[in-house]
C-alpha cells in the first residue's frame, strides 16, 4: 500500500483528529487487563501505547513511519514507552512479551499472505508462553468499501495550526476477499489545496485469517465481531482475533 497518509508529515499530523480514542481503544485496554509487557506493532501516533503505559504496562511501540512516531513520542506518557522505528522484525527486540497488539486495521496493510505470515510468525516468536496476539481486520462480508465514496465518507475536522480540513474516500477498485484500492482526498480550506493519497487494503475472511494464524503456530483463537465482544455474525463489521 502507498504509505503517504503515514509518511507525509502534513497528512500524518491529521491522523489523531481523524482517529480519536473510541470503542476499539477501550476494547484493547480492557483486554490486556493486569500490568503486562506489550508490543504495539504498527503503533502509529501512539494513542493506545501511551494509554497502556499510563496504566502501568511496559510498552514497546513499533512503527516504520518516523512521522507517526514523532507524534507518538510527544504524547503524554510518551516518555514511558519504548519506541522503535521498524516493522515486525523489531519484535525480536521487544520480546518476550505477554501481548502483541496490531490495532487500527494494521493487519490489512499486509497485502500478500507471505508478508502477513512473516509478521504473524514474528509475533508468535516474541510472545512468552501463555502470551497472546490480538488484532482486527474488517469483515469482507460487511463490504465497508461500499461507503468509501465522497457522499458517504466526507468528514470535516478542525486541526490546531492547520484549520478546517475536508477528508473523504474515493473507491478505485474492490475485489472482495482480496485487495481494495481507494484514494483519500484531503482538502485544506485555508488554501484550497487538495492532496490525494492512494491506499490498498487486503480484506481476508475469518477462514483465511484462521488458516494463517494456524500456520504461524497459533492454536487457540477467540473471535469477536465487534468492540462490544459480540460473536462474529454474517453482518459483523469486524473480525477481531485474540490468538494464543
Ligand atoms: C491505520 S494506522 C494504525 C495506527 C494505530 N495502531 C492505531 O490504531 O491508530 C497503520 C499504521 O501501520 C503502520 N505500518 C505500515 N506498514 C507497516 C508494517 N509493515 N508493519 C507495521 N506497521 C506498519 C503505518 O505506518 C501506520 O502507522
Amino acid at each position: 500500500m502507498s504509505s503517504t497518509i503515514y509518511t507525509d508529515p502534513r497528512l500524518a499530523a491529521l491522523y489523531d483528529a481523524l482517529n480519536p480514542a473510541a470503542a476499539d481503544t477501550e476494547f484493547y485496554l480492557s483486554l490486556v487487563g493486569a500490568p503486562a509487557r506489550i508490543a504495539d506493532l504498527g503503533c502509529g501516533t501512539g494513542l493506545l501505547a501511551c494509554a497502556l503505559a499510563e496504566r502501568g504496562h511496559r510498552v514497546t511501540g513499533i512503527d516504520p513511519s518516523a512521522q507517526m512516531l514523532g507524534i507518538a513520542r510527544k504524547r503524554p506518557h510518551g516518555d514511558a514507552v519504548r519506541w522503535i522505528e521498524g516493522d515486525a522484525g523489531a519484535l525480536a527486540f521487544a520480546g518476550p512479551v505477554d501481548w502483541v497488539l496490531m490495532t487500527g486495521h494494521v493487519a490489512q496493510i499486509f497485502l500478500d499472505d507471505d508478508t502477513f505470515l512473516k509478521t504473524l510468525r514474528a509475533a508468535r516468536y516474541a510472545l512468552r508462553q501463555g502470551g497472546r496476539l490480538a488484532f482486527e481486520s474488517r469483515n469482507p462480508a460487511a463490504r465497508a468499501w461500499e461507503d468509501w465514496s465522497k457522499a458517504e465518507s466526507l468528514r470535516r475536522i478542525d486541526v490546531e495550526g492547520v484549520g478546517r480540513v475536508e477528508v473523504w474516500n474515493e473507491l478505485r477498485e474492490a475485489r472482495p476477499t482480496s485487495v481494495v484500492r481507494f484514494d483519500t482526498v484531503y482538502r485544506f480550506e485555508s488554501t484550497g489545496e487538495e492532496r490525494v493519497a492512494a491506499s490498498e487494503l487486503r480484506f481476508r475472511s475469518r477462514d483465511e485469517l484462521a488458516g494463517l494464524l494456524a500456520t504461524a503456530g497459533f492454536s487457540a483463537i477467540d473471535w469477536y465481531g465487534d468492540w462490544d465482544r459480540s460473536p462474529v455474525g454474517a453482518g459483523s463489521r469486524e473480525l477481531i482475533a485474540v490468538a494464543g
